[in-house]
């Protein structure tokens, strides 16, 4: 998968954010070995904490599309309305790290994080960002 396509898809996703509580649009943009990409946007809600993060959108997005496995790369990005993108890297957050873990699991993948920042461009493995993770394996 293309770094910058995925990056791209990532930062068109954050357009599309519902964030009218935080003004931090989030776009996440995940890539399947069958070269098709999956993006999502942060949907935030009257109910601040049932606010859904981009990424994990974007799994439900492949998840319902019936995306069970193959997920190679995983680009994130974000900011405040207007600088999206302009800051520091944006890590997914715990739940999300676990969100992606899912699909991840079980297709026996350890998918490349890019994680967008103005100055650089953060790459680690879905394994560093959540060492021993428990999923669908451990219930086997
Ligand atoms: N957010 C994401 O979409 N992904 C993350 O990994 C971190 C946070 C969203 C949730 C909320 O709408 C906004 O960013 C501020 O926390």
């Amino acid at each position: 998968m293309d770094k910058d396509a995925l990056i791209a898809a990532a930062r068109q996703a954050a357009s599309t954010a519902y964030a009218p509580y935080s003004n931090f649009h989030v776009g996440a943009a995940l890539a399947f070995a069958d070269g098709s990409v999956v993006t999502g946007a942060n949907v935030e809600n009257a109910s601040y904490g049932l606010t859904l993060c981009a990424e994990t959108v974007a799994v439900g997005k492949a998840m319902a599309e019936g995306k069970r496995g193959g997920l190679q790369a995983v680009a994130v990005i974000g900011g405040k309305v207007g600088h999206v993108g302009a800051g520091d890297p944006v890590t997914p957050c715990g739940r999300c790290r676990q969100m992606l873990n899912e699909v991840a699991q079980l297709g026996s993948t350890d998918p490349l994080v890019w994680c967008v920042g103005e100055s650089d461009v953060l790459e680690l493995r879905l394994s560093e960002l959540l060492p021993r993770a428990f999923g669908p394996s451990a219930l086997e």
